[in-house]
């Protein structure tokens, strides 16, 4: 176990491909069925222990802020009804007495590369996880997963993984490893958002990283990539010692509107088999 204390969330994106619901509200708080989107992901944060979570956003961002702050009224009036599984549902969103919440500011949209790095102040000693919001992984706690698969003798990342379909590797980092199911595979290379025909394979990169915190120096050392960023797959490469690892639950990709609707419904089957809210568990 690697003793996960920090988790990155870049959240400072516009989130134009949903627009115009991203218009007015930022792109992490669109629900899927009746939690927000950040909220699934701080769980699996907390999941792995985490103790302090950063928030790399945007000044126009605000509401994420909101969302996590004080509600007293809201408490006081959901109380004086009896609406008490309302009352635990919104209590959910606090964190817990021994966990910071950080917000650090990314003014420039440079890339995620450049969004971790931007929370590199904020991190506690120790292997450093990152989780994409728009990656839901719902059935069990991938970066969970993730924090005890991580070695940090012999790794230097840990990088979730999935095959997809050839023609879509250019969405993502993608990985050089030779086939196999192992859960854990080492990698030779890593390549951001590669043409089809120039793929190493078609294991692709989902949202969720674990990193040592020597991945600071090789992104301050990455210069413009894929798109003109700073890639977070350029320094992972750079750093060496790359590692895939094939994630047990299921990824919704919740950038994009169909994804996001078929998340919906898969909480909404959730729900009805659970009887309550995860909001409220
Ligand atoms: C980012 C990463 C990419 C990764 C993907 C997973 O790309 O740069 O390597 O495969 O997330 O969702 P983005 O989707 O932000 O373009």
């Amino acid at each position: 176990m690697a003793g996960l204390k920090t988790v990155i969330f870049p959240v400072a994106g516009m989130g134009t491909r949903m627009l115009p619901a991203t218009k007015v509200t930022p792109k992490e708080l669109l629900p899927v069925y009746d939690t927000p989107l950040l909220q699934f992901a701080v769980r699996e944060a907390l999941d792995a222990g985490a103790t302090r979570l950063v928030m790399v956003s945007h000044p126009s961002k605000t509401a994420i802020e909101d969302y996590f702050g004080p509600c007293d009224d809201l408490l006081a009036e959901l109380q004086s009804k009896q609406k008490d599984a309302l009352v635990r549902a919104v209590r959910a969103t606090n964190m817990p007495a021994d966990v910071e919440l950080v917000f650090v500011m990314q003014h420039e949209q440079k890339g995620l590369g450049h969004a971790v790095l931007c929370g590199s102040d904020a991190v506690l000693d120790g292997p450093v996880g990152v989780i994409l919001p728009d990656d839901l992984i719902l059935g069990a706690p991938a970066l969970a997963e993730m924090a005890d698969a991580f070695d940090e003798r012999t790794m230097g990342s840990l990088v979730a993984a999935q095959r997809v379909p050839r023609d879509k590797v250019s969405s993502y980092g993608v990985f050089d490893c030779a086939d196999g199911d192992a859960t854990v595979l080492p990698a030779k290379g890593f390549v951001e958002k590669p043409a089809p025909r120039d793929a190493p394979s078609n294991l692709a990169a989902v949202g969720r990283y674990v990193l040592s915190p020597a991945i600071f120096d090789a992104l301050r050392a990455t210069g413009e990539g894929a798109g003109g960023e700073i890639q977070l797959t350029d320094a992972i490469a750079a750093l060496g010692r790359v590692h895939a690892y094939r994630f047990s639950g299921t990824r919704y990709d919740c950038g994009d509107k169909d994804g996001l609707v078929r998340a919906t419904l898969a909480v909404q089957e959730q729900r009805g088999r659970a009887h309550l809210s995860v909001a409220a568990e």
